[in-house]
């Protein structure tokens, strides 16, 4: 059986970490490891938009030696209705990994569950973790890197402010807690996280340190916070929902007096949305790190593509849920 990566407690701690460490070795030596070197093929498959994935995707497997195959699903039969499962068969016989962005988290469970190759999960409606790979890669360069080979994240803190029940936000309360982090969740009581989620995320940071903490007070959660973060108020396929404007999120928005009490980074996943989620002050202004954070999606995915090659049928395995 392959590992594969489908939200960010597919990795323990310890995996997290070493997966880290590589990304951080990479960004400093980006042709260290070439894993796919022959060329081997990796399917990088999209049924949402994307900027930075599929750039970093495409840039990073060719840096490891390897090619890509990125497919926009409306093009390919399976935009037509053919099933998950015969295309991860057709799939897994030719490339060795998949990278898929789409809806629901169960469409990737059930590609996993017969792909005989790797299967990273590029973004789907309740996770992202390649984003928060990143992000941990960012905040761990901008405040000390590593100590001995091990991130050294534990004990920092990241206040992620707006949509809570988005997949960015699902996302940091699974790898920040597994990261050890105090990760605090500023939201509007109508976008909380899913509750089965958060209590994923208490029961991950009760055995790394890792705090998890769900506030309606932006400026409780960013008081003191390393970073803050956030993401737009519209993720891809919410358009037109109601209840998504400023009459809900406007209180959550990033401003330079936020940033104030938090002393420490802004990150932002992008696209970003001046104005409304983050000030153009604070994104463009001097505690922005969005763009080494945009870099980091290189880095962070040819370590854990990487990694994910290495670990064929792991016994150590993290998948405890
Ligand atoms: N942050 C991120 O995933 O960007 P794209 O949607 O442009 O890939
Ligand atoms: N929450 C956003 C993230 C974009 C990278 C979305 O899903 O659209």
């Amino acid at each position: 059986m392959p590992r594969h990566f489908l939200r960010d407690d597919d990795l323990s701690p310890a995996e997290q970490k070493e997966v880290l460490a590589l990304a951080l070795e990479l960004a400093g030596d980006r042709f260290a490891k070439r894993p796919l070197e022959g060329p081997r093929t990796v399917a990088v498959i999209f049924d949402k938009s994307s900027t930075r994935t599929r750039i970093s995707f495409a840039t990073g497997v060719t840096e490891l030696g390897g090619s890509t195959l990125v497919i926009e699903s409306g093009s390919s039969q399976l935009g037509r209705g053919e099933s998950i499962s015969d295309t991860t068969e057709v799939l897994t016989r030719m490339v060795s990994a998949i990278v898929w962005r789409t809806f629901g988290q169960e469409r990737i469970e059930e590609m996993a569950a017969t792909a005989t190759v790797p299967v990273i999960n590029a973004l789907t409606d309740e996770f992202h973790p390649c984003q928060i790979l990143a992000d941990l890669q960012t905040i761990a360069q901008h405040t000390g890197g590593l100590a001995d080979g091990e991130a050294a994240l534990a004990g920092r803190s990241l206040a992620y402010l707006g949509d809570g029940a988005n997949n960015m936000a699902h996302s940091y309360l699974l790898g920040g807690a597994t990261a050890g982090l105090d990760v605090r969740i500023a939201a509007p009581a109508s976008h909380r996280p899913d509750p089965q989620i958060l209590a994923r995320a208490e029961e991950i940071a009760a055995t790394t340190g890792g705090r998890i903490t769900l506030t309606e007070d932006p400026r409780e959660a960013v008081t003191g916070a390393t970073a803050v973060l956030t993401d737009t108020w519209v993720s891809m396929g919410q358009e037109g929902e109601d209840g998504r404007g400023e009459e809900t999120f406007a209180p959550f928005q990033v401003t330079a007096e936020l940033m104030g009490l938090s002393g420490g980074l802004f990150l932002h996943c992008l696209p970003a949305y001046r104005g409304k989620e983050v000030t153009a002050e604070v994104i463009d202004g001097p505690s922005s790190v969005v763009w080494d954070e945009a870099e980091n999606r290189l880095h962070a995915q040819k370590a854990l593509l990487t990694w994910l090659l290495e670990h064929p049928d792991d016994a150590t395995a993290a998948h405890a849920r």
